[in-house]
């Protein structure tokens, strides 16, 4: 990977990465398609991270599909696939992690205390194997993204990263590799994620700006569907994480949803930008 990139550096050209696990669907090649905007030359890297994974979690089951993958990517037209292994990533004596530790605290870091540190250390991993000038990755993960930014800013990589907006099924659940598990019914279920949040959206244009109350009604609708078992519902200022009571003209924040259908955990987002009634009376 270091011979590829360093030959494609000194050819002056721009490396784009888009980090993946695998098991590709339209989201993902949304990605590729953004990476392309930005760089001459596209890395996808496909790694089933086992450190992101908690032992109760689905690493073992969670879906591949090497060569369907390997298949999309090259009618796609990228330029490499970084199809590492596991123990080339993480060998014997491996001891060396990178852990962002104020905004992983909260939100999805409440339910899965140690995900970000496993995603932050393979990001840095695969950073330093491709050396993109760009790397792309999904709004569909907004907690991930503004972890990663943290991070790249923190340790100085000279990196930039680019977020792109979620890719949806027609009737408006978030594509996801996880949407395999769900069942016919839960299928149908999984749409209250979706339908919350273009109602909380909604409310949000029409002047609500106490987070409790836009919550509650979100809460309410969910209660209504019997395979749904929220984790979280909360509104956050979309570089910090911080969940302000109310929501501040001029500011952005994302709408964040998990929950579990059945026994699949699905997360999705909305992303809002609050106007100042002066603006809205022009
Ligand atoms: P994975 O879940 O495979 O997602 C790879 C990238 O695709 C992430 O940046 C994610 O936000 C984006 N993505 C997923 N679904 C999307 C959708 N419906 N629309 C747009 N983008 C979508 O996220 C990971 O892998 C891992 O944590 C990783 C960053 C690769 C580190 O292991």
């Amino acid at each position: 990977m270091h011979a590829f990139s360093s030959e494609k550096r000194r050819e002056g050209k721009k490396i784009g990465l888009v980090p993946t696990m695998g098991f590709l669907h339209e989201g993902h090649l949304s990605l590729v398609d953004k990476a392309k905007e930005f760089s001459d030359v596209v890395v996808v890297s496909i790694f089933v991270n086992p450190t992101q994974f908690a032992p109760n979690e689905d690493f073992s089951q969670y879906p591949r599909d090497e060569e369907r993958d390997k298949k999309l990517l090259s009618e796609k037209g990228v330029d490499a696939i970084f199809f590492p292994q596991a123990d080339e990533i993480y060998g014997p004596g491996y001891q060396t992690y990178v852990d962002v530790t104020e905004i992983t605290k909260k939100q999805e870091g409440e339910f899965r205390p140690t995900h970000f540190k496993g995603v932050t250390t393979i990001v840095s991993i695969l950073f330093n194997c491709v050396m993109p000038d760009f790397a792309v990755f999904g709004q569909k993960d907004a907690q991930q993204a503004s972890v990663i930014k943290r991070m790249v800013k923190d340790l100085k990589f000279n990196i930039n990263i680019i977020i792109a907006p979620i890719v949806r099924e027609a009737d408006g659940l978030a594509k996801s590799s996880r949407n395999i598990y769900l069942s016919e019914k839960e299928r149908k279920d999984a749409l209250i994620l979706s339908s919350s949040l273009r109602y909380a959206e909604q409310m949000i244009l029409a002047g609500e700006r106490n987070v409790n109350a836009i919550i509650m009604e979100m809460t309410k609708q969910i209660a209504k569907v019997d395979t749904a078992h929220i984790d979280y519902v909360r509104i956050v200022e979309i570089d910090s994480f911080h969940e302000d009571k109310n929501l501040a003209s001029g500011k952005e924040y994302y709408i964040l949803i998990a929950c579990k259908i059945g026994n699949t955990r699905l997360i999705d987002n909305q992303l809002v930008k609050v106007i100042s009634e002066k603006d809205l009376a022009i």
